[in-house]
């Protein structure tokens, strides 16, 4: 049955939020997993639908997976399946990630072509020439992608952008092929570095990941025995809440989180007139009643610029600013899913090609919305905070993606959020 969220008007956030793990840093850690014989251990594992959609592929590969709280155990030594299942990659796009250690470990793999969050046309070509690069035979047909090679060779490859998820990719690829593979003009994300930590943690020899050239020594095999790594901090979702401060005008402590991981978002903030206060793992988000929130322009960039999956919650605050923003999103096409149901709720936006111009109103008012995928799901939760009246927003399977209990974490805080069939 389809759930909704019901919105009543709420006033300042006020309280402690503590940040779980991140999504995106633990879907290429599972895949990762795949590399090695061993038995993994793995820490802080957000509770997430993604995160469940991810483990149903592992296991159907062979994979065997149980859960104690936020601990995963995952064994691959039983792999028993290359052939990852149309049903199960179609519903999350980070799935195209088993692709890269499984032709590592057993020298072939079979994905479909990825589904996941409607958000620009998002290829894979990069990932592609990436294996072709190591050596690999690929082979496109009827929707589905063979990659084959009998050991993958070190190559030194050259991204022509610095895709996450093609770095993440190419670097599991990597760590068992014959020789070194330099990776240049790669992804710097937090994600990364998290990735390339736990690759080393199962005796992968990965260096420089967090810049932009990544050397990888391959090896053998990955045998580290009773092998031990816990998740970073959810950037995204520490983001999310330190908006959700912001929007409401109110005084929230975000715990748990890396600050400097957020940077970006904090550097907009305080440009839009929110005090910020940094702590060694914690972020206060408050407001000075006598600063109006004001305009700010931004422009979504690969880390460390401004992150595009917080794009659309800035938008939602960026509505309620006195003055105009203006918004370029430069990663993905198509991204401005939130534009058309935040216009509902009153907002002034304009869409000239890649950029949103966005002219401030004082309050915003409910409406009946729709979550078009994770991070516009969030970003009208995020402005019926602000709203006057009720808000009531379907599609909300797509917020549980990416946010563990966000209705009730922002309930705690002091908002009044029902989930309804
Ligand atoms: C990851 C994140 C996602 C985030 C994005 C950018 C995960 C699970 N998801 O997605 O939340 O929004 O990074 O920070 O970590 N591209 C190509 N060819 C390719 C690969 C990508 O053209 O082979 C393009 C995409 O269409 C897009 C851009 O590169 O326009 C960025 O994509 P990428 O960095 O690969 O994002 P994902 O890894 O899919």
């Amino acid at each position: 049955m389809a759930e909704k969220f019901i919105i009543q008007p709420c006033g300042a956030l006020r309280g402690a939020v503590e940040i779980y793990g991140s999504k995106n840093a633990v879907l290429p850690v599972l895949a990762a997993s795949i590399l090695t014989e061993q038995p993994c251990i793995l820490q802080n594992v957000p509770n997430l639908s993604d995160v469940d959609a991810m483990t149903a592929l592992l296991e159907s590969l062979g994979v065997r997976s149980r859960s104690e709280g936020d601990t995963r155990f995952l064994d691959a030594s039983g792999v028993n399946s290359l052939d990852a299942s149309y049903e199960l990659v179609g519903k999350l796009r980070a799935s195209f990630l088993v692709m890269g250690p499984l032709l590592a470990r057993f020298g072939r793999a079979k994905v479909p072509l990825p589904g996941g969050c409607a958000i620009g046309s998002r290829p894979v070509d990069l990932h592609l020439k990436g294996f072709a690069a190591l050596g690999a035979d690929i082979d496109h047909s009827h929707g589905f992608v063979t990659a084959s090679a009998k050991r993958l060779k070190g190559a030194k490859i050259y991204l022509d952008f610095p895709s996450v998820g093609a770095t993440e990719n190419i670097m599991m690829a990597a760590v068992l092929a014959e020789g070194q593979t330099i990776l240049e003009n790669c992804a710097n994300e937090p994600e990364i570095v998290d990735l390339a930590n736990f690759l080393n943690t199962i005796g992968g020899k990965v260096r420089g990941a967090g810049t932009d050239a990544i050397k990888i020594e391959g090896v053998p095999r990955l045998d580290v025995k009773n092998p031990r790594h816990s998740i970073i901090p959810d950037r995204i979702e520490a983001g999310t809440f330190m908006v959700a401060a912001a929007i409401s005008r109110g005084d929230v402590t975000i715990t748990n989180v890396t600050p400097d991981h957020v940077k970006p978002v904090t550097a907009k903030l305080k440009e839009v007139n929110i005090c910020v206060e940094e702590n060694e793992d914690s972020i206060r988000v408050f407001c000075d009643p006598s600063h109006k929130i004001i305009a700010s322009d931004l422009k979504t960039l690969p880390y460390p610029g401004f992150p595009t999956d917080m794009q659309a919650q800035f938008m939602s605050l960026l509505s309620t600013a006195e003055g105009t923003s203006v918004i370029t999103e430069t990663v993905f096409e198509n991204r401005f899913m939130q534009v058309g149901e935040l216009k509902r709720m009153g907002a002034e936006i304009k869409i000239e090609s890649r950029s949103a111009i966005i002219e401030g109103v004082s309050r915003l008012t409910g409406a009946q919305v729709a979550a078009s995928d994770l991070r516009a799901g969030a970003a009208l939760v995020l402005a019926a905070l602000r709203a006057d009246g009720p808000t009531e927003i379907s599609g909300i399977h797509h917020i549980d993606r990416g946010y563990d209990n966000f209705d009730s974490r922002l309930n705690k805080l002091g908002a009044s959020i029902t989930r309804e069939e």
